[in-house]
C-alpha cells in the first residue's frame, strides 16, 4: 500500500519565533515576517518563512488559512500550574503557609471525587486554550484519579501535558497525607499508564521540601532517575518563613536546594518554581545540574513572596520557564504574566525586554523544559501549536500600536495591555482548538 500524501496546512500571518536567547543573542534571536507563513505536515511544521518565497511552492491541495493583519507565535507554554487550584484563585489575605492551610488544602481534599477532578481538569485545559497556552507543567493531588482527570482533559485536547501525583506525607492534613511507599507505588502505576502516551509526559511531583520525609524524597530521587525522561517538578525557596521552616527540618543541607540535592532531585528536566530567596552557590549548582526555574509573577506578587531575580539565575546558565502558578498566580494568560515580569523587573532595577518576555513564555520555557525539540518554535519538525493574536483586540491596544514605531513596541503594548481577549485563536498540532467569539 502507498504511504498516503500528507495532510498540509499552510497559515498567512504575521509570524514570529525565537531561535536563541534575546538577553544572550540579540536580534538574531528573534525571526519576523511581517507576510509570513507557515506550513505543517499531518500536525507538524514543514516549512517557516516569507510567504511570496513559500506560496508558489505549495501543491494545490494544501489548506491555507488567511490570517493577514494578525500575528502568530508558536503556543505559549506554562511551566508551572496547579489545575485543582481554579477554585481558589483571588483568595486574599495571607502569605505563603496560611494561604496553603486556609484555602489550598481543603480545596485540594475535594478531588478524591474523580468528578470534581474531571470537571476542573477540563475547565482548566480550556482556560489555558483561551489563554492561548498549548503546552503546561502541572500540580495535580495526591489523588491518582486526579492526575488521571488532567491527562484524559490535555488528552482529549491535543494539548502537551505533564503532570503528577503530588508527593505529602507529613505536615499535611490527613485527608492529603499519604504513606511514602503508597504514594510510590501509586506514581510507578501513573508512569506505566500515561508517560510518554501522546503528549503526555509523567513529572515526579513532591510538593516542596516540608510536606515530604527523608524516606519520601529518597523514592522520589529513585523514581526521578529510573524512568527515561520523567520529569521533576517542585517549589524551591518561595517565601522567608518556608525558608526558616525547611532549614528547622533539614538541619544538616547547606540551603533549601542542598535538601533536593541530597535526595537526587536536580537534573535536566526538573524545574523548580520560585527560586526567590537563593544563592549564587544554588544558582551554579542549578545551572551544573541542568535543572531549571519557574519564574512566577503574578503568584510572587500576590503572596508578597519577593522578586524573582532573573538576571542573576541567567548570569549563572540557568534555564528559567515563565508560569502562571494558578491559583496563587491570579491570571491564566501569559500576557498578563508576561506584564507582571516586566514590573518585577522595574522594582529590582532592570526592566525585562519585552523580547525576552515573549522568549521565557515560547523557546525558554521550552529550553527550561527540555523540550524546545518538540514545541516553543517553527524550527522544522516541531509540533504545529500556534497562536494568533489580534493587536485590535480592544479600542485601547489598536490606539496603542497605531502609534507604535516597531514590532518590539507592538508586542510590548500587547503584553502590557493584552489578556485572552487578544488571542483569537489557539491551534494545537493543526486544529483549532479555541476561536474567540465561538460558543
Ligand atoms: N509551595 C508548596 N505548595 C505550594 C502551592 O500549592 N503553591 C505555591 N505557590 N507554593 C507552594
Ligand atoms: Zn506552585
Amino acid at each position: 500500500m502507498p504511504t498516503p500524501a500528507p495532510r498540509l496546512q499552510a497559515f498567512r500571518a504575521g509570524i514570529l519565533h525565537f531561535v536563541d536567547d534575546p538577553a544572550q543573542a540579540g536580534d538574531a534571536a528573534v525571526v519576523a515576517h511581517e507576510d509570513g507563513l507557515l506550513v505543517l505536515a499531518d500536525g507538524k511544521v514543514r516549512a517557516f518563512g516569507e510567504a511570496a518565497e513559500l506560496l508558489p511552492g505549495l501543491p494545490p491541495e494544501v489548506e491555507l488559512t488567511d490570517y493577514r493583519g494578525r500575528l502568530l507565535m508558536p503556543g505559549f507554554i506554562d511551566c508551572h500550574a496547579h489545575y485543582p487550584q481554579t477554585d481558589v484563585i483571588a483568595s486574599p489575605g495571607e502569605q505563603l503557609l496560611r494561604w496553603l492551610e486556609r484555602y489550598v488544602f481543603p480545596c485540594e481534599a475535594r478531588f478524591a471525587d474523580a468528578t470534581v477532578a474531571r470537571e476542573t481538569a477540563g475547565f482548566f485545559c480550556d482556560e489555558l486554550l483561551r489563554n492561548g497556552t498549548t503546552s503546561a507543567q502541572c500540580f495535580a493531588t495526591v489523588h491518582p484519579q486526579a492526575v488521571d482527570a488532567l491527562f484524559a482533559a490535555a488528552e482529549a485536547r491535543g494539548m502537551r501535558m505533564t503532570t503528577g501525583l503530588v508527593l505529602m506525607d507529613r505536615n499535611a492534613p490527613a485527608a492529603l497525607s499519604v504513606d511514602a511507599e503508597l504514594a510510590h507505588a501509586q506514581g510507578e502505576e501513573l508512569i506505566a499508564r500515561w508517560h510518554g502516551r501522546g503528549r503526555a509526559r509523567y513529572a515526579v511531583t513532591p510538593r516542596f521540601a516540608a510536606t515530604s520525609s527523608a524516606r519520601q524524597l529518597e523514592l522520589a530521587g529513585r523514581q526521578f532517575a529510573a524512568h527515561p525522561g520523567v520529569h521533576l517538578q517542585s517549589h524551591l525557596a518561595e517565601n522567608r518563613g518556608e525558608v526558616a521552616w525547611v532549614a528547622e527540618l533539614f538541619p544538616a543541607a547547606r540551603s533549601y536546594l542542598d535538601v533536593f540535592d541530597r535526595y537526587g532531585l536536580l537534573g535536566e528536566r526538573a524545574i523548580y518554581a520560585h527560586c526567590i530567596h537563593i544563592d549564587d552557590t544554588d544558582r551554579r549548582r542549578l545551572a551544573e545540574s541542568g535543572s531549571a526555574i519557574a519564574f512566577c509573577p503574578t503568584s510572587n506578587l500576590f503572596l508578597g513572596s519577593g522578586l524573582f531575580d532573573i538576571d542573576a539565575a541567567r548570569a549563572q546558565g540557568v534555564g528559567v520557564g515563565l508560569a502562571t502558578d494558578v491559583g496563587a498566580g491570579t491570571s491564566f494568560s501569559m500576557l498578563r504574566t508576561m506584564s507582571e515580569a516586566y514590573k518585577v523587573g522595574q522594582l529590582r532595577g532592570r526592566a525585562l525586554s519585552p523580547w525576552s518576555a515573549f522568549y521565557h513564555a515560547t523557546l525558554g520555557a521550552a529550553r527550561a523544559l527540555r523540550m524546545e525539540d518538540t514545541v516553543g518554535s517553527f524550527a522544522p519538525g516541531c509540533e504545529g501549536d500556534f497562536v494568533v493574536l489580534d493587536l485590535q483586540a480592544t479600542p485601547l491596544l489598536a490606539r496603542r500600536v497605531e502609534r507604535a514605531r516597531d514590532l518590539e513596541e507592538r508586542l510590548f503594548a500587547l503584553m502590557t495591555l493584552g489578556d485572552d481577549r487578544a488571542v483569537n485563536a489557539t491551534w494545537v498540532m493543526g486544529e483549532c482548538r479555541h476561536r474567540r467569539g465561538a460558543a
